[in-house]
Formats: C-alpha cells, structure tokens, sequence
C-alpha cells in the first residue's frame, strides 16, 4: 500500500524569548515525528519525542533527508527562528516540495521587534540579511528607503554597514539591537563612525533610519 505523505510543517518559533512561542507553534511541535532544528533551537520543545535533526549548513543535504523522512510516512516539523517569511529554510523547502505540501505556522520576527521597540511601523521597511555574507546591495540601491534593517550578527557584517552608510552619507540614526526578549537584550544608538570593530552578539540587527522619522 501506498504511504501518504504528510505535509511538512514549518514553524516560526520567535526571537528567542520563550513567551514569544505562539501557541499554534507549540501545538504544530507537538505532532512531529521528525523534528528539524538549527543549533540555536535545538533545546526548544524538550518533552517531544520525536527525532531530532540538525539542518546543518548543507541545504541539499537536509532537503534530501526531509524528502526520505516524509517518504516514510513521517511528520516532519521544520522550526525557523522568529518567522519563516524572513531567511530562514523555509524557502528552500516550499522550492523543493511544492506549497501544497507544506504549511507555514508564523512567529514573530526579530525584525518585527525590534523596530517594535523603537515605536516605529515597518511596512515601508527595506530587510536585508548580512547574516552569513556581505549582501550585494549598494547605496544606491537603498538610498530611496527610509528605514533599513540588516540581519546580522557578525563584525564584518558592521564593517560592511559602516561602509554603507558612508557612501549613503549624512541623516541617518543607527541602532544596534542585540539578543532581543532575551534576558541580555541591548539596544543601542551608536554613530555610524563608531560601528566597525564593535563586538556584537551573534544575535543582532542593525536599524538605520532617517532622523526625521524619529522626531
Ligand atoms: C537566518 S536569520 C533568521 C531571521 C528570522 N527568520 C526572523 O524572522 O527573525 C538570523 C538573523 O536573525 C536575527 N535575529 C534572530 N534572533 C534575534 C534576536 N533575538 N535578536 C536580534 N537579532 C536576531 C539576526 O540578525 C540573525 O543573524
């Protein structure tokens, strides 16, 4: 007899905080039998039962293993920091197996908090990630946008911010917003010129926004 497959779930499990879990992730955890997990939530939800597989930085090699899991009949549960939409695996996996084979659970994004503690909205923001290479955006590609984050926590990720905003040149405020809903979160205005050689949390993004939408 034919195995059905199950369509593979992908959850967004939040920032960090584990009040920032919803419960609907919570309830899609709960029914895998192969739970996927970066290193960063590889300690969420300790009482599921399920296998447990490191998406490791082989992206064909963790589609390929997702594939022979649901082959087999299994659930298999992926779970993405913050939400799915934003850089994550999600991408990858709804490329390979098409959306009807898989559902999304939303989180909330580290983007969305931290321009949430800036008290600003964000629908008119540009998001960009320096999170595993510099990207390839120039200023003038985000000149026109007033309100740019970039995902990132690594110093050559600042080095490459700092050299952005030189060539966007004056006007801009830069907030530095590390580990955030966790118990070390730290948000910081720093001066552009202050940005290169700063240590930064591996958890970090970067907010450059015009002076004016601040005042
Ligand atoms: C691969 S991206 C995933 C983004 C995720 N899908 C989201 O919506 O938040 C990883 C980047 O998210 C950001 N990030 C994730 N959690 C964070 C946190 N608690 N505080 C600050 N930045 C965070 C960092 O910029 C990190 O380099």
């Amino acid at each position: 007899m034919a195995v059905e497959k199950k369509k593979i779930i992908i959850v967004g499990c939040g920032p960090g905080a584990v009040d920032c879990i919803t419960p609907a992730a919570e309830a899609a955890a709960g029914k895998a039998d192969v739970l996927i997990v970066s290193q960063r939530l590889k300690y969420l939800f300790p009482k599921c039962p399920a296998e447990r597989i490191d998406s490791g930085t082989d992206v064909a090699g963790i589609l390929d293993t997702i594939a022979s899991r649901r082959d087999d009949g299994r659930q298999v549960v992926l779970l993405a920091t913050g939400d799915p939409g934003i850089f994550s695996l999600a991408k990858p996996v709804i490329r390979r197996f098409g959306r009807e084979n898989c559902e999304v659970i939303p989180g909330i994004s580290s983007v969305q908090v931290a321009f949430a503690r800036l008290g600003l909205d964000w629908q008119d923001a540009r998001i960009i990630s320096a999170h595993s290479s510099e990207p390839e955006m120039t200023a003038a590609d985000l000149r026109p946008a007033g309100k740019i984050a970039v995902l990132g926590g690594r110093e050559t990720a600042l080095a490459w911010i700092a050299g952005l905003l030189r060539d966007l040149g004056s006007g801009r405020r830069v907030f530095l917003c590390e580990d955030l809903t966790l118990p070390g979160e730290r948000i910081r205005e720093v001066a552009p010129t202050d940005l290169a050689g700063l240590p930064v949390s591996s958890r970090a993004i970067v907010l450059i926004i015009q002076g004016e939408l601040l005042s």
